[in-house]
C-alpha cells in the first residue's frame, strides 16, 4: 500500500493506491496535473487549487484526496448519501458511509468510495478494476410483467 502526498502552498493532495480503482477519471478531467505514465504522476504545480480539488472530487474511489491550505473549503460530503450504479462496474457512493467487515471492523474511508458489484475485486469491498478484465455485463433495469403483476412473493421467481 502506498499514501502519497503531493503539496503546494494553496493544496495538498493525497493519494492511496490501496483504494485506487484505475478508473481513469482524474487523468482524462486533468491531464495536465494527472498522467498516470510521469513520476511523480501528480504535478500539482500545473493548475490552479481550484481545478485541482474539482477533479480530485471526481475520483469515484476515494483514492484522492485534499486538504486547502489557502482558506478555501475543503470537501464537503454530499449528504444524503447517493449510489450510482456505474455500468458494467462498481457502485459509486458519494458521502459519509460506515463499511464493516463480517467481525465489525471498519474499512477506512472517506466522501467517496467504489464498491465492487462484479464479485471478482481481489480488494474486496472496493473495486479495483476486475470488472473489466472479466467483462462484467450489468444489465438495465426491467421491471418484468410478473413483477408488476404479482399478489405475493410466492409469484416471482428469478430471472
Ligand atoms: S480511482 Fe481515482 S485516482 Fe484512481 S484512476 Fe480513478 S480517478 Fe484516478
Ligand atoms: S465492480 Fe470493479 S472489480 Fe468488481
Amino acid at each position: 500500500m502506498a499514501q502519497r502526498t503531493y503539496r503546494t502552498d494553496q493544496i495538498v493532495v493525497h493519494w492511496d493506491s490501496e483504494r485506487c480503482a484505475h478508473s481513469g477519471f482524474c487523468l482524462r478531467t486533468l491531464p495536465e496535473v494527472f498522467n498516470a505514465a510521469a513520476r511523480p504522476w501528480v504535478n500539482v504545480d500545473a493548475a490552479s487549487a481550484d481545478a485541482i480539488a474539482d477533479a480530485v472530487e471526481r475520483c469515484p474511489s476515494g483514492a484522492l484526496s485534499y486538504e486547502r491550505l489557502d482558506g478555501e473549503p475543503d470537501e464537503t460530503p454530499d449528504d444524503p448519501v447517493t449510489i450510482v450504479p456505474w455500468p458494467h462496474g462498481p457502485l459509486f457512493v458519494r458521502g459519509t458511509v460506515r463499511i464493516l467487515d463480517r467481525h465489525g471492523e471498519q474499512f477506512p474511508t472517506g466522501p467517496r468510495v467504489a464498491l465492487c458489484r462484479c464479485g471478482q475485486s481481489r480488494n474486496h469491498p472496493f473495486c479495483d478494476a476486475s470488472h473489466a478484465e472479466v467483462g462484467f455485463t450489468s444489465y438495465p433495469r426491467v421491471i418484468s410483467d410478473q413483477r408488476k403483476d404479482a399478489e405475493s412473493p410466492a409469484d416471482l421467481e428469478p430471472r
